[in-house]
């Protein structure tokens, strides 16, 4: 099974960089290697981002420069994972999504161009690549009728349609955003049909689960 997984910055960059995850995690992709799986991993920016962006925010005003700024972020996390995978995966960082194919290394991205997050990259990469599943590691149980963190009888939706997915994005782009997920991934995830599962990878077990096919987060199907 070909898989993208795009790792959250909020589990792994959150709110310091979290090494133990990032072993836990590796140990699990190399498991699954064995029994013939193959990944391609995008890697978030996090806290670490947010704080780098909100600096040269002040200093730029630039949102562009903070994109930037952000992806540098985002591929210095990405060379961690890689030190962790070290002689399991490419060791230096890929920077585009174009023709990506999956080969029996294991391939990791960072952000690719300004204007939009490692959601984007992700969904952009399941799509070249032609992948069976794409998993969002979040630090939540997956997507939510209405905000959480706001209200308290707020519902985790098990299955969403495609269509539906587009209507829990975030439209407007802005360095450093946080969100279920940004317009331009759910637009590439409903336009292909990307079989797509958001989940809490704080307990590692939930990826674990979806790499074997067992309910777990929300399915998009
Ligand atoms: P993230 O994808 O990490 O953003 O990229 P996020 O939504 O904060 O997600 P978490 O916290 O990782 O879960 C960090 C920032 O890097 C820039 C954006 O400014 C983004 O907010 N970025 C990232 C880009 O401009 N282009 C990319 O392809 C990726």
């Amino acid at each position: 099974m070909n898989v993208v997984i795009c790792l959250g910055g909020s589990v792994v960059a959150s709110p310091k960089i979290n090494k133990e995850y990032i072993k836990e995690f590796s140990s699990l992709i190399k498991k699954f290697l064995s029994i013939g799986y193959r990944f391609i991993i995008v890697v978030g920016g996090g806290d670490i981002a947010r704080e780098y962006i909100n600096i040269a925010r002040e200093l730029s005003n630039d949102e562009t420069l903070c994109d930037k700024v952000g992806i540098m972020v985002t591929r210095m996390n990405a060379m961690l994972l890689i030190s962790a995978l070290k002689g399991y995966a490419y060791e230096d960082v890929i920077t585009d999504t174009k023709g990506l194919k999956f080969e029996d290394k294991v391939k990791i991205l960072g952000g690719t161009v300004p204007g939009q997050t490692t959601d984007s990259v992700a969904a952009e990469a399941a799509r070249e690549s032609r992948a069976d599943l794409l998993i969002y590691v979040t630090n939540v149980d997956g997507i939510y009728d209405k905000d959480p963190q706001i209200y308290k009888d707020a519902r985790l939706i098990k299955r969403m349609k495609f269509e539906d997915l587009v209507n829990y994005s975030i439209r407007e782009h802005k360095a450093g955003i946080r969100g279920v997920i940004d317009y331009k991934a759910a637009m590439i995830i409903k336009e292909n049909r990307i079989k797509t599962i958001f989940l809490n990878g704080k307990d590692i077990k939930n990826i674990e689960k979806a790499l074997l096919g067992e309910e777990v987060g929300t399915l998009i199907s």
